[in-house]
């Protein structure tokens, strides 16, 4: 794949007045701007300026029929981008937004094509990430924006991946804290069948069937009878470290294991420190939250490391724990030790 050569000179922007107002300008020029979100970061373009969206693309090496997200500061500004809300979406957005959730809906003829990869509707969120809330009132039109990762790669969560990612790619880098969440956002299609979840993230199944009673809710994976083809970037080879990602099931650690040679980094969330080989690299995680919060963050720790394998502890898929288990199955490939 083509990608651009990283040559631009990169902006560091403070999350202050001054830094939100360049941020907001380079917006309005048909800059890139990297941006912090409680999700993760992302990698922003004017929304209704179609060349500035093609640059989106270059910067992340990402195939062209992968459609954007559209991101706004207030729930209120979705009328102008989404053609129809009807009940059961303004259901979740009273219920989730601002919060990390995409849902999505027919797009208003403002979107360009090139947001949406052709398609005739629009992934649209509104993050309630404070920074991220200042840099789009900033910018005062919707943003687009991907994960701000070159394509295939983990997303970043913290500043520092940002820049390792973006520095070059784009016009400025928001300097924010690290994304609260950790993982994604919730995307959600509405049907006539119901809802489907395209992606798994910070809001979950069982709080989505909370919210909307009596509407079927598909989970990622399974499709609603008759339907066509989820997500576009379903397709597509997702958040790979560098090492090669082995899983393992709480429980059924096996130290034979340990006769594997090579750097080795090991996330654990119910097995002890003291369960693995003494130069293993071993990161406890103390919660589900934790994990999905740092997960992309020690990939990346990992990688600066050396490591050439990661063994993670696969989650129950229950709760946030479906969103840590479907971004651990494509890292890895589905790629267990056990099983
Ligand atoms: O948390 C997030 O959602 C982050 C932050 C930056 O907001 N963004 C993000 O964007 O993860 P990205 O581009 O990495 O993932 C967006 C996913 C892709 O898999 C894309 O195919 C899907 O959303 N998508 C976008 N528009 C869609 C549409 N109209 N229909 C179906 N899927 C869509
Ligand atoms: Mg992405």
């Amino acid at each position: 794949m083509l990608m651009r050569m990283k040559t631009k000179k990169t902006l560091i922007l403070e999350t202050d007045a001054s830094g939100f107002s360049a941020a907001g300008e380079i917006i309005r020029r048909g800059g890139l701007v990297v941006f912090p979100t409680e999700t993760v970061y992302g990698l922003g373009a004017n929304a209704f300026d179609a060349a500035a969206c093609a640059k989106i693309f270059e910067a992340k090496g990402r195939p062209q029929d992968n459609p954007l997200i559209v991101h706004t500061a207030q729930v209120f500004s979705l009328a102008r981008l989404a053609s129809v809300i009807e009940t059961r979406a303004a259901a979740l957005i009273k219920a989730f937004m601002p919060g990390p959730i995409t849902l999505i809906l027919p797009k208003t003829q403002d979107i360009p094509a090139a947001v949406t990869a052709g398609l005739p509707t629009v992934g649209l969120r509104v993050p309630s990430d404070s920074a991220a809330q200042q840099f789009l009132q900033a910018a005062g039109v919707p943003v687009a924006a991907p994960s701000a990762n070159v394509s295939g790669r983990p997303s970043p969560t913290t500043f520092d991946m940002a820049r390792a990612a973006m520095d070059g790619r784009a016009d400025a880098i928001i300097r924010g804290g690290d994304s609260r969440v950790g993982l994604e956002s919730t995307i959600v299609r509405i049907t006539e069948g119901g809802l489907e979840i395209l992606r798994p993230g910070g809001v979950s199944e069982e709080d989505i069937r909370a919210a909307i009673r009596g509407c079927p809710v598909y989970g990622a994976g399974s499709l609603c009878p008759g339907d066509t083809p989820p997500a576009p970037g379903m397709k597509y080879t997702h958040y790979k470290p560098q090492a090669e990602v082995v899983l393992f099931q709480g429980g059924k650690w096996n130290p034979r294991i340990a006769g594997a040679g090579g750097k080795t980094g090991v996330l654990t969330l119910t097995e002890k420190h003291a369960a693995f080989p003494r130069n293993f690299l071993v990161r406890e995680m103390p919660s589900l939250e934790e994990y999905a919060r740092r997960l992309y963050a020690e990939f990346f720790l990992f990688d600066s490391l050396g490591c050439e394998r990661i063994f993670a502890e696969y989650p129950p898929e229950e709760g946030l724990g479906r969103a840590v288990a479907n971004r651990l199955l494509k890292a890895s490939g589905g790629n267990f030790f056990h099983r």
